[in-house]
């Protein structure tokens, strides 16, 4: 009943009526609703579409203050402080973000990410390495590495205290989504990268490689990993490279982990990631078990003992 209450006002957003949603969602507004974080959260992407930012941050904190472990309010305000030229105060809401998602590494040592793409997978990731990805020692491997978020959370949770090593991938010249506005956060993304990673006091079990992931993977062929990360370039030329690359680098049992599975590129749709990676499946399907839903944004799969 809320949560259909609530897609209502999603979709006038969607739709491109800001102001019919945030109307809609004051006149139905109920202070007891079970779900007014999300609620909150809502009418503050109305605000901010309307302009209206700095209601929205108010609206956001007022509603932080009563409901402190809620990661999306501090996402939100990390978003908009962000667009409303305050990085301080960014940075101090994305930290609370990971804090309330258990990663309290992140405020302990300080890192910087100015713009995050991986706090989303947090939950799914505890589960898999708590459930599925067992191996101790652990060699990971991640390309596109960005400012070193999956790689910090990599080394702060699996990697340091299971041992092993984590080997990372980047060019550090963004990826074709990012370059509108790559140059004006402040800092390279390698250099942000370098310092997380220096934060966490686990540097000396990362090794990063700097460069194409389609050069660097052929360089790679005799060793061998236990998880794999493709989060690079997402268009499907490179998708498609960096799987039939990784795919015998990977140990039998081994995992491995696509993220963006259904990427668009407006008016190129032959790029989809989805096309690369609905390729790959049907080739090497005998070869895997894939262990996530299709409608996911990442999809895991698992390569069957007896294929090397
Ligand atoms: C979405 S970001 C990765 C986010 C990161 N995994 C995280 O969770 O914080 C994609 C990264 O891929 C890198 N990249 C793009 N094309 C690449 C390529 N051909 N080889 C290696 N890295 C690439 C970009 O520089 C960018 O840092």
């Amino acid at each position: 009943m809320e949560w259909d209450f609530y897609n209502a006002c999603r979709q006038a957003l969607n739709d491109g009526d800001p102001a019919l949603a945030l109307r809609g969602l004051r006149d139905g507004h109920r202070p007891d609703s079970p779900i007014w974080s999300p609620l909150a959260c809502l009418e503050a992407e109305c605000l901010a579409a309307l302009g209206r930012k700095t209601e929205a941050v108010r609206l956001l904190g007022d509603t932080a203050a009563r409901d402190p472990g809620n990661h999306w309010l501090f996402y939100n305000l990390a978003t908009l402080h962000r667009d409303l030229g305050q990085p301080d105060k960014a940075l101090e809401a994305m930290r609370r973000v990971h804090a309330c998602l258990g990663w309290h590494e992140s405020p302990d040592n300080g890192y910087v990410f100015t713009h995050d793409y991986f706090s989303a997978n947090i939950p799914a990731w505890t589960d898999w390495f708590a459930r599925l990805i067992l191996a101790e020692p652990i060699d990971c491997l991640e390309i596109g590495s960005w400012q070193g978020s999956s790689a910090t959370w990599l080394l702060d949770k699996i990697v340091g205290p299971r041992g092993g090593s984590l080997t990372c991938i980047d060019t550090f010249q963004g990826s074709s989504e990012h370059a509108a506005w790559l140059g004006g956060i402040g800092a390279t993304l390698e250099e942000l990268f370098d310092r997380n990673v220096a934060a966490t006091g686990q540097a000396h079990l990362c090794r990063k490689l700097v460069g194409r992931s389609q050069d660097w993977l052929r360089r790679l062929a005799e060793e061998r990993f236990d998880f794999i990360y493709i989060d690079g370039a997402h268009e499907a030329k490179y998708v498609i490279q960096d799987a039939l690359l990784c795919w015998p680098l990977l140990h039998p049992g081994g995992f491995m982990l696509f993220d963006d599975t259904h990427f668009e590129f407006a008016g190129r749709p032959e790029q989809n990631a989805s096309t690369a990676i609905a390729a790959f499946r049907s080739w090497f399907g005998e070869e895997m078990d894939a262990l996530t839903p299709p409608a996911e944004r990442q999809l895991l799969v698992r390569k069957r003992p007896g294929f090397d």
